[in-house]
Order: structure tokens, then C-alpha cells, then sequence
């Protein structure tokens, strides 16, 4: 099987190598040799660690017809949409590692390959086979909920951040060094590139069709040395983390960080490493657990794809048969969302203020849960303010940070996590 690798960065090097390295074991469960005989990259001087032929013009590859199996590991949205689309349209199976373009365009992306092959196991999750867990393995359950770390590279930071007290940004450049984040780092950091994933796997588990602006995402880069502190006082760790889970015949997908109990098994899912919990109405709690981004780990799910495609596997893209009727199930509002929340506040450190804030949150219906005031220095006027509250509605929650905000005690914007667990 002639495969052709469009893109031969840190995934697509990687992938030319395993399938040269592992040739015996490959060529043994696929039932045949797969040969990468060509890669696309843009710029023919860079220096790369694969030696497989590489062209810049990926036209001229399209058009070939010796081509079994294309692999696309480009990254972005529309181009990679635009070549996908004119490769399935010439019937020629498709491979790919692209969240993005999966968060805009699975269903585009499912009608036009029918019956040709389109594998995306490497999109969700790096290194873990969830894609065929969730589509294969639980197909017989109705999903209640999945819980999931689906960004290595956040994953990788808030961990040396609590467990090294490391800075945000030192730690931000060894993760683009070990090959783990996005070309742009702000898909990862602001929490795009989990949200991309969990619309892939929210597809899969309730077939429902949103894109990233209808859903609730926030990253990590506002969570501070202070929030940690507060979450290793009070036993939570900070994890960002992605839920998805049907909530009065509604779906609720959202991607934030959250504060866990650290007892709780994704509390000791750390740096690279994703963890995904998924609950089944038949088998209950089953946990996926493993490398979440890196070459090789990514690679490890490119060539899974194409071994499937070699013996013949046929498994419908999303999940559900193209004939199957389906009651679309909604998504739910951001607003509608109850969870509990953890609010940071910097005041004034006064007669009454303590006083004002919680008749604020109590006419807004915010029940108190926990409260810690860090003593102040004595050279500073201002104190920061801790508080948990009980299961809340995020409208409420939204109101009431807003109306601190605009308080004349209130010295920087009021920060809030929600707690999941
Ligand atoms: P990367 O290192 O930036 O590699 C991208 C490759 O694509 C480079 O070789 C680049 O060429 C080539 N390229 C980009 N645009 C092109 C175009 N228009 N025409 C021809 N070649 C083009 O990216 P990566 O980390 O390997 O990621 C690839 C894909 O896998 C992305 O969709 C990413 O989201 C996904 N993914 C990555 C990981 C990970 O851990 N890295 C994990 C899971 C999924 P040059 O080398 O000449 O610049
Ligand atoms: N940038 C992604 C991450 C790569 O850090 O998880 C894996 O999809």
C-alpha cells in the first residue's frame, strides 16, 4: 500500500520513520507492506530527520494515481479541508491528525468520503485509541458523560506549575521544544485545541454538530500562582479539562480549567499524559489513559489508521450508520450550565467589605461553600479573597462577577474556576 505523507513536520517525520523502523510487525498486521513513497512540505531547504522523497508541490501529488492512501498532517483549517476534499473526491482513502479541521468540518468531511476510508484516530488524544474506543468498543451504551485532559501541552504546564512551581511561560517553550504544541500555542493554551477534540468526540457520542464558537471554552493563561496555592490548601489540583454530558435531554460541551479533588483519578493525570473517563449507561465508569501529544505517540494512532485501512475495515466515520435516525439532541446553553465555582477576589481590606460582597452573591442566589482570606502585607491596602460556592448556575456566577467588578473595593477583575468533581 503506497501511502503519501502531506506534511512530514513533527507527526509526519515521525510516522516515515515508524513505518520503516517497525517494517516487520507493520507489513505482518496489516497483511502487507505499507510504503510512504512521498512527503509534501513547504520549504525543500529545511533540515528533517526522515528520508523519504519530499516535494513542495502537493498538486502534483494529488494527481497521482499510484497513491493508495494520502495522510494528512499539515495542520490548520481550510487548506487542509480544500486538498482532503479533492483527495476523497478521486475515492482515495484519507488520514488524518487535524482537529481543527474536524471541529468545522467532520460532517462535510463524512458525506463526501461515504464509503472511502477517512481515519482521525491521532486527533483526539495523541497516543490513546479513543476514537475506536469510544465508536467501537462502547458502541453499545448510551454515553451519560465523558471527562476528559485532552490538551497535552495545558496538561504539561499546570503540572509543572503545581508540582515545580515553574513559570507559565518557561514551561510553555519546552513544550513547543519537545514537539507538543500547536504551530500557533494559543490553540492549546487558550483551550481551542481540546474544545476541537471534544466536538470530535462529542459527535461520536451524541452526534451533535456544533462548532467551537457554540460552545463554552477558556484556557489557562489567567490562572495564577495564587489559584494554586488555593487549590494545594484546600486538597484540589487545576486541570483543564473537557466535559462533555447530556443534562436535561441536552448536551453540555465545555472545555475550562477546572479545580478537581486530588484523590479523583483525572487529579493524577500529569504533564504530557491525557486522561479521558468516559460513563456508559451499560458498562459504567471505563478510563483511557495515556500520551496525549508528541511525534511518536501521534504516530502510533497515524499508522493504527492505516493498518485498519489495509485489512479492510469499515467502521462509519462518526459512529452511526448513514441510514440511522437520530434525535439531534441540542446543545445546552453556556448560561444553563450548574456546577460549582471558586471565586478570586483582590479588595480592599476594610470595615464592610467582606460584608457587601456576600449579600451580593447571596441576592444573586451564590451559596457560600468555603471562604479563605490571606493575610495581608502590611504595606499593601489590598487582600485576596478566596470563596467556593455551592452548586450554582452560571448566569448567576457571571451576574455577580460582574457586579463586583464595578464595586469601588474591587481592585482587579474577579477571576473565577469552576470545581468539576
Ligand atoms: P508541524 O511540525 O508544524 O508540521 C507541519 C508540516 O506540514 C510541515 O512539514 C510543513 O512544512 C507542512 N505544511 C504546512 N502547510 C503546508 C502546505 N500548505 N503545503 C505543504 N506542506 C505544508 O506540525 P505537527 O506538530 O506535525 O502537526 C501536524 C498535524 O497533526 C496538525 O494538524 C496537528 O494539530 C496534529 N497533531 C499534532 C500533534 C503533536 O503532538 N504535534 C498531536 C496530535 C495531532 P515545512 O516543514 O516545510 O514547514
Ligand atoms: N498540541 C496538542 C496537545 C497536540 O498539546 O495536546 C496533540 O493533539
Amino acid at each position: 500500500m503506497n501511502v503519501a505523507i502531506l506534511g512530514v513536520g513533527t507527526v509526519g517525520s515521525s510516522v516515515a520513520n515508524i513505518l520503516k523502523r517497525n517494517q516487520d510487525i507493520i507489513s505482518a498486521r496489516a497483511g502487507m507492506k505499507i510504503n510512504p513513497v512521498v512527503g509534501v512540505v513547504k520549504d525543500l531547504n529545511k533540515k528533517r530527520d526522515c528520508d523519504i522523497p519530499l516535494t513542495d508541490d502537493i498538486n502534483s501529488v494529488i494527481a497521482r494515481d499510484d497513491i493508495d492512501v494520502y495522510i494528512e498532517l499539515m495542520g490548520g483549517v481550510e487548506e487542509p479541508y480544500r486538498v482532503v476534499s479533492q483527495i476523497l473526491k478521486k475515492k482515495k482513502a484519507v488520514v488524518t491528525a487535524n482537529k481543527a479541521m474536524l471541529a468545522y468540518h467532520r460532517y462535510d468531511l463524512q458525506n463526501l468520503a461515504s464509503d472511502t476510508p477517512f481515519g482521525y484516530e491521532a486527533s483526539v488524544a495523541g497516543g490513546i485509541p479513543i476514537i475506536k474506543s469510544l465508536r467501537e468498543g462502547l458502541s453499545a451504551n448510551h454515553i451519560k458523560k465523558i471527562i476528559g485532559i485532552l490538551n497535552g501541552t495545558s496538561n504539561y504546564i499546570l503540572t509543572n506549575m503545581m508540582k515545580n512551581s515553574s513559570k507559565f511561560e518557561d514551561v510553555l517553550k519546552k513544550a513547543q521544544e519537545l514537539g507538543y504544541a500547536e504551530a500557533d500555542p494559543t490553540f492549546d493554551i487558550g483551550g481551542f485545541d481540546a474544545a476541537h477534540k471534544l466536538l470530535i468526540l462529542g459527535s461520536i457520542a451524541y452526534g451533535v454538530r456544533g462548532k467551537p464558537e457554540d460552545i463554552l471554552i477558556k484556557g489557562i493563561k489567567n490562572v495564577s500562582s495564587e489559584d494554586i496555592f488555593f487549590a494545594l490548601d484546600f486538597d484540589y489540583v487545576i486541570k483543564l479539562l473537557a466535559i462533555a454530558k447530556k443534562t436535561d435531554g441536552k448536551v453540555e460541551l465545555r472545555v475550562h480549567p477546572a479545580l478537581i479533588p486530588k484523590d479523583n483519578i483525572i487529579a493524577k493525570v500529569n504533564g504530557v499524559m491525557n486522561g479521558i473517563s468516559v460513563y456508559g449507561d451499560a458498562v459504567g465508569e471505563s478510563m483511557y489513559y495515556g500520551p496525549g501529544a508528541g511525534g511518536e505517540a501521534t504516530a502510533s494512532s497515524v499508522i493504527a489508521d492505516l493498518i485498519d485501512i489495509a485489512r479492510g475495515n469499515k467502521n462509519p466515520m462518526l459512529g452511526y450508520q448513514p441510514t440511522s435516525k437520530l434525535e439531534e439532541l441540542e446543545l445546552l446553553p453556556i448560561n444553563e450550565i450548574k456546577t460549582k465555582y471558586y471565586l478570586r477576589l483582590r479588595v480592599e481590606d476594610r470595615v464592610g467589605v467582606l460584608a457587601k460582597i456576600t449579600n451580593l452573591m447571596s441576592e444573586n442566589h451564590l451559596s457560600i461553600d468555603s471562604f479563605l482570606q490571606k493575610p495581608r502585607q502590611s504595606s499593601d491596602e489590598y487582600t485576596t479573597l478566596f470563596f467556593t460556592t455551592h452548586i450554582s448556575l452560571e448566569s448567576d456566577v457571571k451576574r455577580v462577577m460582574g457586579l463586583l467588578q464595578n464595586e469601588p473595593y474591587v481592585k482587579e477583575r474577579p477571576f473565577m474556576i469552576r470545581i468539576e468533581g
